[in-house]
């Protein structure tokens, strides 16, 4: 019989001395490189631009990583027109060559691995470790969407006598992906590779932040045989470029992974019709998350304060997949609150770069202000049970945790995307379901119990698209974990899951009388 399990990639194994060096290596070579300029792929050709935008190190924004040149929007029409012209190409190019580039992507990447580990620490401030796996989801993601696209190419067939009936999919047209500084290489290539290999021409805009990674990206989809105009990187302004691609009458789908509020203007404009538009776009939005962990009086609380500190403050809390909230049952509240405090205060806290570094610098200035606005705010309303000091070159804010948080805070309720946690007290497991539901996210969320109708009622009742039982809340895999939220989290598309790529389909029966 043949297995059919999806292997994914393995990760660096860091403690094997060659695997270390090489990763040194990688890093010296990455950082030869810096400053280099970066320019927009359209229609096969690296072209020159207007503006540009520095990409600095977090950990140390004195240092400039990469220059990526930002397109206009009139470089954003040349770009759909040689998405439209390559698109017949490209939909009728077999099913089994499309999967074929994504399978050359994913080698080329797993050659690259600590290459792109590096640029992902360097230009996003992600510790090593959590860098390396990034990669290993972004070489799944080709990987399994490839197999995925050859399993849905053989559609289905309904035959009776005198009748065939095939039930076959075609691809949408041309796919806008949007997205998300956080994982600048497994998402974006996730989303980017979903819409190629269903044979849509496909226009990637990354986050300002992380534009140099998806230039890394494009480099490996041209190597890897793309044709010209099926796949154009667009970095640009979002609220100019970015809405220009959203509301263009020939965008077929739309692939976001970012902020509900943006999340939620992409889809009112994608919503209205535009003058020469014949079809209705499709919207595939990721946006937020305020994932709460219910630890109850049967848990193991060793477990429960490690799962929590790793949920929490890996990636300084920037997943949105992260814990913000962790919701005590009260006769254990007392004990969890010092042990956890005592956990993350053992945190080694510095530059991404550092073996030794678990929690490392936020993304930009921006994000650094805001989130000592929320600890300001946090500080109104609850009790500070920890505030840790931080370096000052680059932008870091140490972990903070807040006990006794109100249910209804405004730290408990809004989307922080930072290293901050919110604990709060409840009086028993019912009290604490009630509180978990009580967002407008349903992401991700964790239960630490021994209690099987414990957790016999959160499967049923804990309104999350991932939750896990007395485990991290992070780092879903694909293929393993199927990623993805709803109610205001998304649209409850699952990537690395068996439904994914039907959204950059168009399913169509035909039948023929024989
Ligand atoms: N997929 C990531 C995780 O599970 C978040 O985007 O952490």
């Amino acid at each position: 019989e043949e297995d059919l399990k999806f292997v994914g990639a393995a990760d660096t194994d860091y403690a094997v001395v060659e695997e270390r060096k090489v990763a040194d290596e990688a890093f010296r070579s990455v950082r030869r490189e810096f400053g280099k300029t970066y320019l927009p792929l359209i229609n096969g050709e690296y072209v020159s631009t207007q503006e540009s935008v520095d990409s600095v190190n977090p950990s140390n924004f004195s240092e400039v990583i990469g220059k990526v040149g930002l397109i206009s929007v009139e470089q954003a029409q040349e770009a759909m027109q040689a998405a439209q012209a390559a698109f017949p190409g490209w939909r009728k190019t077999p099913a089994k060559q499309r999967a074929g580039v994504l399978r050359k992507a994913a080698e080329l990447m797993e050659q690259r691995r600590a290459e792109f580990s590096a640029w992902i620490v360097l230009e996003v401030g992600k510790p090593v470790k959590e860098a390396d796996a990034e990669v290993s989801e972004a070489i799944d993601f080709c990987r399994y969407y490839a197999d995925e696209m050859e399993r849905l190419d053989l559609g289905v067939i309904y035959d009776v006598a005198g009748e065939t009936n095939r039930y076959i999919y075609q691809p949408r047209g041309i796919a806008v992906v949007i997205s998300p500084w956080n994982f600048p290489l497994a998402i974006a290539c996730g989303m980017t590779v979903a819409a190629l290999v269903t044979g849509n021409c496909t226009l990637l805009k990354p986050a300002e932040t992380s534009s140099v990674i998806a230039a890394k990206f494009t480099e490996v989809l041209v190597e890897a045989g793309i044709p010209k105009g099926v796949f154009q990187y667009v970095p640009g302004k979002g609220s100019q470029v970015g809405a220009y691609l959203v509301n263009h009458p020939d965008t077929h789908v739309i692939a976001f992974t970012g902020s509900q509020e943006v999340g939620c203007r992409i889809f009112a404009e994608a919503a209205t019709l535009k003058p020469g538009q014949r079809h209705m776009k499709r919207v595939i939005a990721e946006m937020g998350g305020k994932n709460a962990i219910i630890i109850d009086e049967s848990a193991d609380l060793d477990q429960a304060v490690i799962g929590v500190v790793q949920s929490a403050f890996g990636y300084s809390g920037q997943k949105c997949s992260a814990c913000s909230r962790a919701i005590v049952v009260e006769p254990i509240y007392d004990a969890f609150v010092r042990r956890l405090v005592e956990a993350t205060k053992s945190l080694n806290i510095g530059e991404a770069e550092l073996p030794s570094t678990q929690v490392g610098p936020v993304i930009d200035a921006n994000a650094r202000d805001r989130i000592l606005e929320y600890i300001e705010k946090g500080k109104a309303e609850a009790q500070l049970a920890l505030e840790l000091p931080a370096p000052e070159q680059g932008y870091f804010i140490g972990p903070v945790i807040f006990s006794e948080v109100p249910p209804n805070g405004i730290i408990a309720q809004q989307e922080i995307f930072g290293p901050v946690l919110a604990v709060t007290k409840v009086k028993d497991f019912a009290e604490a379901l009630a509180v978990a539901n009580g967002t407008n996210y349903a992401l991700t969320g964790g239960l630490y119990s021994r209690t099987p109708s414990h957790i016999q009622q959160a499967q049923e009742e804990f309104e999350v698209g991932n939750l896990y039982i007395n485990r991290t809340i992070t780092g879903a895999i694909v293929a393993r974990q199927p990623f993805g939220g709803f109610k205001l989290s998304g649209v409850g598309s699952k990537a690395g899951g068996p439904d994914y790529l039907l959204q950059f389909l168009e399913p169509r029966t035909v039948t023929e009388n024989i």
